[in-house]
């Protein structure tokens, strides 16, 4: 093959450094050649004496009041596109073999999704679409889900009424315990804390509702975020949660879990 030589570009790109504000907890630009402690944000401005911060305000204001703005346009275009749930029954023809006509699944390797919350459910199937989230079945299931579809079906879900199931009184007061306390020893802080007592989860948070799942599915989800195969959660949080779970922990809780209603 011939090489065809071009010719070199010669401009740079800087790179700028990002270092600590020294007025508020957030970092600012520092480039090389002109020092400056504190950033360009709003709440920093009588701190204003340095000429680069001087210089920079006026645009970095600017900067964040478009990008506030974007934000506000994509939140209502998100409202808007609501799901509809008698579209999103016919679009569920598809899953209810396994996840049961109305998301009450019979076997405990298939989640339950009858009630949950339209905004989890819409990010695993995003997750699973973009491979975030991994699993040969459900990576397949939500290829061909459109955005509209995922907001349909998860809206039919939701409206579903959950079929709740029962603990194994063996396990549920070790369960219990874990559940509302965590374990102060392995610093494992307490499911309640975001999966709320009853375990219907926090909608706007992401923070799924449990309640009445497979013990089953449970556990295999736990034993996912310890090895790090499930890796979706925000900001790891269950990921280090489920890092400081014994074996014997993930059992309990999931017995517990299984019959909370
Ligand atoms: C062949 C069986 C099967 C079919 C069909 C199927 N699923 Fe699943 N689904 C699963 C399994 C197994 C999991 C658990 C995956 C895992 O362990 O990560 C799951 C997980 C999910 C989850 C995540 C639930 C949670 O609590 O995190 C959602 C949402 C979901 N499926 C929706 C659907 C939708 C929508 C369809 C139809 C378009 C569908 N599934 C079709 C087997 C199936
Ligand atoms: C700091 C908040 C937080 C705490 C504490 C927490 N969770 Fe979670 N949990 C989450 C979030 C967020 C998700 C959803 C992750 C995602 O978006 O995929 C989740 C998801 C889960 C799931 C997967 C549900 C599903 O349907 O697939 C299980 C199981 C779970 N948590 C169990 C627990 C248990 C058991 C505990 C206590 C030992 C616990 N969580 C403590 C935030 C938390």
């Amino acid at each position: 093959m011939r090489r065809i030589a071009l010719p070199r570009t010669t401009f740079q790109i800087q790179v700028p450094t990002l270092y600590r504000c020294q007025v508020c907890p957030t970092y600012h630009i520092r480039s090389p050649d002109r020092q400056s402690r504190v950033c360009l944000i709003k709440w920093c401005a009588p701190f204003l004496d340095e000429p680069l911060v001087q210089e920079l305000f006026p645009v970095m204001n600017k900067i964040l009041t478009i990008a506030a703005l974007c934000c506000l346009i994509a939140v209502s275009s998100l409202t808007l596109a609501a799901g509809d749930p008698a579209a999103g029954k016919q679009k569920a023809v598809t899953c209810a073999g396994c996840h049961g006509v109305d998301g009450n699944s019979m076997n405990g390797e298939w989640p339950k999704l009858a009630g949950q919350h339209v905004k989890y459910l819409v990010k695993q199937l995003q997750n699973f679409k973009n491979m975030e989230r991994v699993n040969n079945i459900m990576n397949g299931m939500a290829m061909p889900l459109s955005q509209q579809d995922m907001e349909d079906i998860a809206a039919y879900y939701e409206e579903q009424a959950l079929q709740p199931g029962v603990a194994d009184p063996a396990l549920v007061e070790q369960g219990r315990r874990l559940y509302q306390g965590g374990n102060l020893e392995s610093d494992l802080p307490a499911c309640m804390a975001c999966h709320g007592p009853n375990g219907v989860g926090n909608p706007a948070a992401g923070f799924p509702s449990l309640a009445g799942q497979h013990a089953q599915y449970l556990q295999t989800q736990l034993h996912a975020f310890r090895a790090m195969e499930r890796a979706n959660d925000p900001a790891m949080m269950m990921r280090n949660v489920a890092a400081k779970m014994t074996d014997e922990e993930i059992q309990a809780v999931s017995s517990y879990i299984q019959g909370l209603r």
